[in-house]
């Protein structure tokens, strides 16, 4: 077979999206997510490409924006992603709650702030990250917070929705340094009060809810089913050809470890026992410990591995660990699509140490390989801000723009859509 290469495909405006905030709307902005999806590219893919669907999935759900943008266009929905944060933030961003409510609750709950002793939340004992991420006065204010929603008597879907809102204001009320997703300490930060953020977040969460419960309960889609499943992309419970349409993105190659970003939520909420343990279950990490420089199925994924091979043995064992990794999420999309299906991939191209990493074209492959046809590829330019776009030439690690030992990696990615044939 033809190795495919997509660098002559021109950049489609269409799907640029430059003066368009979608970031905000409906339940979108209730967390913060490494690599989300832009929301207008899931609507089009929606509307242009299955306006009749039924039943929209997403292996690799991150926050959810798949699955609201299905809610809001009336599709049933089904999500899974390994990180037990994107599962928590996907449940509430889905779940729309009646406004009034709602406004009692969040009414009830800060009416305790008052009631806040700073020496009863003095001693309280979680993990030695916490310790070492939060200043003791915050650390007390905080588990205040967890404290007073779990005794809230209300409902859980409402409580969940309070947990994300403190789950979102946990970057901002920690040591973290605000402008980087790595875990890295800011120690000239000025650290905002907790109760005053939950605050500010809470009613603006509070606003996004009621446009999302309106406008659903407008359109008739208040029930729309929707599930989002903590499992593996590479074997999920999603029943055999049971999905019309697949819209997802695949986590990049060693660039974002969730596992790391997400472990203030992960420490608090007990998701979190074991990190070495937890990282390993990530795509795309770089703490797989493969040792294996082998890929199964594609010419143009082992050339990649090999040249990064010369360069050194650890990022290629995670590279091939990675395409072997999708190989089995490509068979599982497959898998779970009806005949006639849609596969819609937003994917980027990277480069590690100067090797290209064609990792839109290697996937393309296996799916091909599984039996889906190309129906369109698009090229779209990554907006800016919305993902990091430099990597450092020795490490391949991400990195600043005065790093002077820098590569520009994602300025496009593409969006592959294929279809299941009617007759495999
Ligand atoms: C690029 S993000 C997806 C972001 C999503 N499109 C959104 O809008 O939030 C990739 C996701 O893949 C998830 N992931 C990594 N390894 C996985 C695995 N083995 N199974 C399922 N999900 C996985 C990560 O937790 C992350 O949420």
């Amino acid at each position: 077979m033809q190795k495919v290469n997509f660098d002559k495909i021109e950049v489609n405006q269409d799907w640029a999206f430059d003066n368009v905030r979608s970031t905000e709307q409906w339940t979108h902005g209730y967390h913060r997510y490494p690599a989300k999806f832009l929301p207008n590219v899931v609507k089009k893919i929606i509307e242009d490409y299955a306006p009749d669907c039924e039943v929209i999935a997403d292996l690799f759900a991150g926050c959810g924006t798949t699955l609201v943008e299905a809610k809001i266009h009336g599709k049933v929905s089904v999500g899974t992603d390994i990180n037990p944060v994107a599962q928590m933030i996907t449940k509430v961003k889905t779940t729309p709650l009646a406004p009034e409510q709602l406004q009692d609750a969040y009414d009830s709950l800060i009416e305790n702030f008052d009631r806040f002793v700073e020496e009863d939340f003095a001693t309280i004992q979680k993990h030695e990250r916490i310790d070492y991420w939060f200043e003791s006065k915050h650390k007390a204010q905080i588990a205040f917070l967890y404290k007073t929603v779990a005794d809230m008597e209300t409902n859980e879907k409402i409580k969940a929705f309070f947990y994300v809102c403190i789950s979102h204001i946990l970057k901002n009320c920690s040591r973290w340094l605000q402008s980087s997703t790595k875990p890295q300490i800011d120690p000239v930060k000025k650290i905002p009060d907790p109760f005053d953020e939950f605050i500010r977040h809470c009613q603006k969460m509070i606003k996004s809810n009621n446009e999302f419960y309106t406008k659903l309960s407008e359109e008739g889609h208040l029930n729309t089913p929707c599930n989002i499943f903590l499992e593996d992309a590479r074997h999920t419970s999603i029943p055999s050809e049971s999905v019309d349409m697949i819209i997802t993105s695949p986590p990049y190659v060693t660039s974002y470890e969730y596992a790391d970003i997400h472990q203030l939520t992960g420490y608090w909420m007990e998701y979190i026992t074991d990190i070495h343990e937890f990282r390993k279950q990530f795509i795309g990490t770089s703490y797989s410990g493969n040792k294996s420089l082998e890929v199964n199925g594609s010419t143009q994924a082992q050339e990649i591995v090999d040249a990064l091979a010369q360069g050194g043995k650890h990022i290629a064992q995670d590279v091939a660990q990675y395409f072997n990794d999708m190989c089995d999420v490509a068979k599982e999309m497959h898998r779970i699509l009806k005949s006639g299906g849609y596969a819609c991939i937003v994917i980027g191209n990277t480069k590690i140490k100067e090797v290209q990493v064609r990792s839109a074209e290697v996937f393309y492959e296996f799916l091909q390989d599984t039996g889906l046809s190309e129906v369109s590829v698009i090229k779209r330019s990554i907006p800016y801000k919305l993902m990091p776009t430099l990597r450092d030439k020795t490490t391949g690690k991400f990195t600043k723009l005065d790093n002077p030992n820098c590569n520009k990696v994602y300025p496009n990615e593409y969006i592959i859509i294929m279809q299941k044939n009617k007759d495999k």
